[in-house]
């Protein structure tokens, strides 16, 4: 394959997909009923980019502007206030903002009381820097600052332009219960902690989300519970690091580590599936591994980004572990969880990486053979220590035939270990209907694999057996065996 764009799209051509991969303006569409509201008169729409923890954070902020009266719009041309959550993890993220801005001139055109907020990393990142950069933004919001949102509008209906962007030690949004977005109601994101402390040299985020600091445990079971009662079969606990999760009350009775987290959310019901997303090799432990082990609705699946699989690459990246510490952490989850699908994400090219280093890379995946792997390559981002320190002095066309190869290998990976599944069965989590046929349902397995299989009599949030018959790299179709009452 020939490589033409300035970006190559890796985001697996899954039929869903959950995890830490930017995803690209979604509208928020569905709002929650179940809760009075009392209309304001005004009108928002939101669109959200990046990461799951975004797509969270749209649901908190669509949560503080309804308890203000702002009633939720897909149509953004009706809209009093125009939302963008945006990402700032590589440049291209940041270009793809600037685009959808643009689009936005009409609308300020035809109705010049409209006023637009960016929100999330870019505000963060830019702070006011945004506002002479992109005239038509009248709002920046950080992702601490949404609570003050409402306000913020207000400000600027006065004409002026209104910035929030003040990083919070504390903030967790842990009282705020989240508007839904998913309109199935079957999968929900949980977050349990805000922030990285990591300062991996390559990543924007801790300048961005500040510092770490983890959720009041109880909100959290409590928030689970809660969906899990109104229909929900499936959680995901998000975090930049979940296994640096930790939480105290404040007398001190009361401490919760990651693996406790799990292990009270898991008791829920048993039929409620917990996930989680990111973990973090160096913080991994076998605790969190063996409550995996000892709880059947824990899905056997862990994301667990490697970014190079050379020890001084990892080094230069501040990861914080090598290659060997990276293979042991592997060899934990295989012999703890057997069957445990592992994903992955990988930069290429990152500054000075010799020939050799990448091969290292490829090796480690041959090691591992991923499941799923989210790959990029490097991009600078200014402020991280990356591009104060060191100089991307790996050319474009480079880092794009290392990222190639490494796709290529991913892809062969993936389709090996998914025509591994020909003639099992599995249990499936129904979700919806495929996006490619109406008579076909789709649901993801304990794994995190996609299944399409024919809708019969079923229906969303049911769980079933499916013997699977092909596959391709992305997809398993299969026939369902079996129902669970
Ligand atoms: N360039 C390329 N990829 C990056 N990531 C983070 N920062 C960068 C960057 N500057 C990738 C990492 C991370 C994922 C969410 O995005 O692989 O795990
Ligand atoms: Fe998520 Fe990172 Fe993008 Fe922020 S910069 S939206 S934390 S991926």
């Amino acid at each position: 394959m020939r490589l033409t764009s300035s970006n190559i799209d890796t985001r697996p051509r899954h039929e869903d997909q959950l995890l830490a991969e930017e995803r690209q303006g979604e509208v928020l569409e569905s709002t929650d009923l179940s809760e009075s509201f009392l209309p304001n008169g005004k009108k928002y729409y939101i669109e959200s980019y990046g990461c799951q923890m975004n797509f969270s954070d749209s649901e908190i902020v669509a949560s503080i502007l309804r308890k203000d009266g702002f009633a939720l719009t897909k149509q953004f041309e009706e809209a009093d206030l125009i939302l963008l959550n945006t990402c700032s993890i590589r440049e291209k993220a940041e270009q793809t903002i600037r685009k959808r801005l643009k689009s936005f001139r009409q609308v300020k055109k035809d109705k010049s009381e409209t006023k637009i907020g960016i929100l999330g990393c870019m505000a963060e990142r830019l702070k006011k820097q945004l506002l002479e950069e992109e005239k038509l933004v009248d709002i920046v919001c950080g992702p601490d600052a949404y609570r003050d949102l409402p306000n913020l509008f207000y400000e600027s209906e006065t004409g002026q332009k209104a910035v929030n962007v003040l990083l919070s030690r504390e903030e967790t949004y842990a009282d705020i219960s989240p508007v839904r977005l998913d309109k199935g109601g079957v999968s929900a994101f949980v977050s349990i902690m805000r922030g990285c402390d990591n300062m991996c040299s390559f990543c924007v985020v801790p300048f961005t989300r500040g510092r770490e600091r983890s959720r009041n445990a109880n909100s959290i079971v409590a928030e689970s519970e809660d969906l899990f009662n109104r229909g929900y079969r499936e959680v995901t606990l998000l975090g930049q690091n979940v296994d640096s999760y930790k939480w105290k009350n404040e007398d001190e009775s009361e401490k919760v580590n990651f693996a406790q987290l799990l292990e009270k959310v898991a008791l829920i019901h048993p039929d409620l599936r917990v996930r989680f997303s990111t973990s973090h090799p160096k913080d991994m432990t076998n605790e969190v591994l063996e409550t995996m082990a000892k709880y059947d609705n824990i899905c056997n699946y862990i994301h667990l980004p490697l970014q190079s699989g050379n020890t001084r690459i990892l080094d230069k990246m501040n990861r914080t572990y090598t290659r060997e510490w990276y293979m042991e952490r592997i060899d934990a989850i295989r012999q703890i969880i057997p069957d445990c699908a592992i994903s992955s994400d990988i930069i290429t090219g990152f500054c000075s990486e010799t020939e050799e280093e990448h091969q290292d890379t490829l090796s480690m995946m041959e090691y591992v053979r991923y499941d799923l792997n989210y790959m990029f390559f490097y991009s600078e981002r200014p402020g991280t220590l990356a591009q104060r320190k060191f100089e991307d002095d790996i050319p474009l066309e480079t880092k794009k035939r290392r990222l190639q190869e490494v796709i290529n290998l991913q892809n062969k990976h993936a389709l090996e270990r998914n025509e591994a599944c020909i003639g099992k069965t599995y249990k499936v989590l129904i979700e919806r209907t495929s996006k490619k046929s109406e008579d076909d349902l789709c649901g993801r397995t304990d794994g995190n694999k996609m299944v399409i299989f024919a809708k019969g009599n079923l229906q969303p949030k049911m769980y079933v057996d499916v013997l699977i018959k092909e596959c391709t790299s992305a997809t398993l179709k299969g026939e369902v065996v079996g129902v669970y009452e």
